[in-house]
């Protein structure tokens, strides 16, 4: 032992009291073992590896500390990891993998000193570990049906399941990565990527400014880089990049006009991954790297709005961060907000209003679902330990929009914009909870006049359940006339004299979601003969499906299963399911569906479809 290490060694037993002195268990703080006050990490350099036969992430991942405070020890969290080794400075460090509680997982706790520079753990992720964010896929679940497939999904507390970190949106770090894979596939990160297929499998990373540990990423398979812009392109599978090209044409000019709308972009690149489609979400705004589902490329861009949310997320979430999960409306409240406005300008207002009035009924379905006063349809929410992934609905995204759509009615958009801008250069690259933001609203776009905070039931929003009385009450001109067709159709004209030219999944979805049920068998035939409905973007297919189960009508009960087996998007396939569930026979299709289907799922997916069937993880079946 050197001299340096022996001294290392009694500092540490003297602090830690004795020699073994069990390391004291950490507290749990929305969701993590971290305490941000004592120890964070500030940046991370991971070096790992992608191990395809055996299904893990294995390799090291190091952290730089800043001690806030004399603590002699660091929480780090974790779920399903197997920690081999641990290092302080170069030097075998003390440490413990403590008690693993439901959603949390375990803290693996390091002793340190307040003079610890860099701690290193050694670890592995557990094969097919259930709640995982790292979903590993057959090459029968990828596009191109020839290479196998990893992605992960960090948000809201996943990355501790693929990477040992502070896993909390309050802690920021910047990071770099050197990943290996196989060497006929590619590795794409929420960093500055290279763009190219390495010669041997090994490829860099860098991410120069700091994240929360949720926008982590990582994707692996048969990827291609197409550019779109100057700062913008598209990675995707070789099968569906050109489409991707196409459907995404506009990623340059929508971070142009983001800009104008809401100050520099601060990540210098904004590509998109079009994943294989058992992808959970519509869309994750990985910083430089938004993720999205292949249900996008529709053909006519009529589902862009969902890149024009994650990239709104570059300054709402990515730049200015919700400081908890209670917070969340923070997030997607203002993303939702500045989506609509992106697609006003770029789409005009009448594809903006449509959105509004698709998320609006999204909100009124989930208010009804959840019964007035029911304190998770306020905007700032107490998870008070709950699943954060089960208890977000549409609220903090609707309900936070027709917010922030108030007070620019009542202040008017310019100063609204200008109160914006300051909002995100003030908070760049920092946390913000509710709170916070309350006060700083009051003073600076209020000016301190209490009586018009009052008169505009601001508390109202954002503490209490439900649409205060001053809410917008939104509406579509577009929709009047599919309304118009809807009714007709219901009066018993023919599918195929209705006006239907130019509608797309935004116009369809008015019309399917509205049309009485059950409709008799015939009536569903006419609708899937001319307009294909069964075959459909899966945008369409959501709404079309729920008829067809309603009427039971056979012969779309083929494309209905397809849809269910192929489609992992959990907006999209869970009201299927719950529809389906509805009725004795739709359980019993939806149970045999789903049996086959589960193990294609993201867990994250089937979370929210297993208490609907009753499905038991433990037994792998159904209890009815
Ligand atoms: N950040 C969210 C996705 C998310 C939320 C993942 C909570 C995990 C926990 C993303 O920006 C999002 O809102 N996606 C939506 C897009 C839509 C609202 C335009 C989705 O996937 O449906
Ligand atoms: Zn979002």
């Amino acid at each position: 032992m050197t001299r340096k290490a022996a001294l290392t060694t009694v500092v540490f037993t003297s602090l830690a009291c004795a020699r073994h002195a069990p390391i004291a268990p950490p507290t749990v703080a929305d969701y993590s073992y971290a305490n941000p006050s004592q120890v964070v990490m500030t940046h991370m350099d991971l070096d790992i590896d992608v191990d395809f036969d055996r299904r893990v992430i294995a390799g090291t991942a190091t952290f730089d500390l800043d001690h806030k405070t004399s603590a002699n020890v660091v929480h780090f969290d974790t779920w399903a990891l197997r920690i081999l080794e641990v290092t302080a400075d170069g030097k075998k460090a003390r440490w413990t993998l403590g008690d693993s509680l439901p959603l949390i997982g375990r803290p693996l706790s390091v002793a340190v000193t307040p003079e610890t520079h860099r701690v290193a753990v050694r670890y592995e992720t557990i094969a097919d570990a259930s709640g995982s964010g790292a979903q590993w896929l057959t090459p029968a679940q990828t596009a191109g049906k020839a290479y196998p497939y990893v992605y992960t999904q960090s948000q809201s507390i996943h990355a501790r399941s693929w990477v040992p970190c502070q896993d909390t949106p309050s802690i920021r770090f910047t990071y770099s990565a050197r990943v290996r894979v196989p060497s006929e596939l590619m590795a794409v990160m929420s960093a500055r990527n290279d763009r190219v297929k390495s010669e041997d499998g090994v490829y860099q990373f860098e991410m120069k400014q700091s994240l929360p540990s949720y926008l982590l990423a990582l994707a692996v398979g048969d990827i291609e880089y197409r550019p779109i812009g100057p700062r913008s392109g598209v990675y995707a599978e070789p099968g569906v990049v050109e489409a991707a090209v196409s459907e995404f044409a506009d990623l340059e000019r929508m971070i142009d006009t983001a800009e104008s709308l809401m100050g520099p972009y601060r990540w210098e690149q904004y590509d998109v991954l079009v994943l294989p489609p058992s992808f959970p979400y519509g869309g994750m705004e990985n910083p430089r790297l938004t993720f999205a589902t292949p249900v996008l490329l529709a053909g006519d861009r009529s589902l862009v709005s969902v890149i024009t949310h994650e990239l709104s997320h570059s300054w709402s979430g990515n730049l200015v961060t919700n400081a908890t999960w209670n917070d969340f409306w923070l997030n997607e409240g203002f993303t939702t907000y500045f989506e609509r406005r992106l697609d006003e300008v770029l789409y005009g207002k009448e594809y903006t209003d449509m959105q509004v009035m698709l998320g609006k009924r999204d909100l009124d379905f989930e208010f009804a679902e959840k019964g007035a006063g029911n304190k998770d349809t306020a905007l700032y929410v107490e998870l008070a330990g709950r699943d954060p992934d089960e208890v977000m609905g549409s609220t903090p995204y609707e309900k936070g929009y027709f917010f922030l759509l108030m007070l620019e009615e009542s202040f008017g958009r310019e100063p609204f914009d200008a109160f914006l801008r300051r909002y995100f250069d003030t908070h760049a690259f920092r946390t913000m909870t509710t709170e916070r933001f309350v006060a700083l609203m009051k003073q600076d776009l209020f000016a301190n006049d209490e009586a018009r905070y009052v008169s505009l039931q601001v508390d109202e929003w954002i503490y209490q359940p439900g649409l205060p009385s001053n809410a917008p009450v939104p509406h579509s001109t577009r929709f009047d006339q599919i309304d118009t067709q809807l009714a007709a159709f219901v009066k018993g004209t023919p599918a195929r004299q209705l006006a239907t030219r130019g509608w797309t999944a935004n116009e369809w979805q008015r019309f399917l979601d509205n049309l009485p049920q059950p409709l008799p068998a015939a009536r569903l035939q006419d609708l899937d003969a001319t307009f294909h409905l069964s075959r459909a973007n899966a945008v369409v297919q959501r709404s079309w499906f729920p008829n067809v189960i309603a009427a039971r009508y056979q012969p779309a009960y083929p494309a209905l299963e397809n849809f269910l087996m192929t489609i992992g998007r959990r907006y999209l396939v869970r009201p299927v399911y719950q529809k389906l569930a509805q009725t004795p026979d739709g359980m019993e299709f939806a149970r045999r569906v789903y049996a086959e289907a589960r193990p294609g799922y993201h867990s994250l997916t089937a979370n929210g479809i297993d208490p609907l069937l009753g499905w038991s993880e433990a037994t792998g079946t159904t209890t009815p």
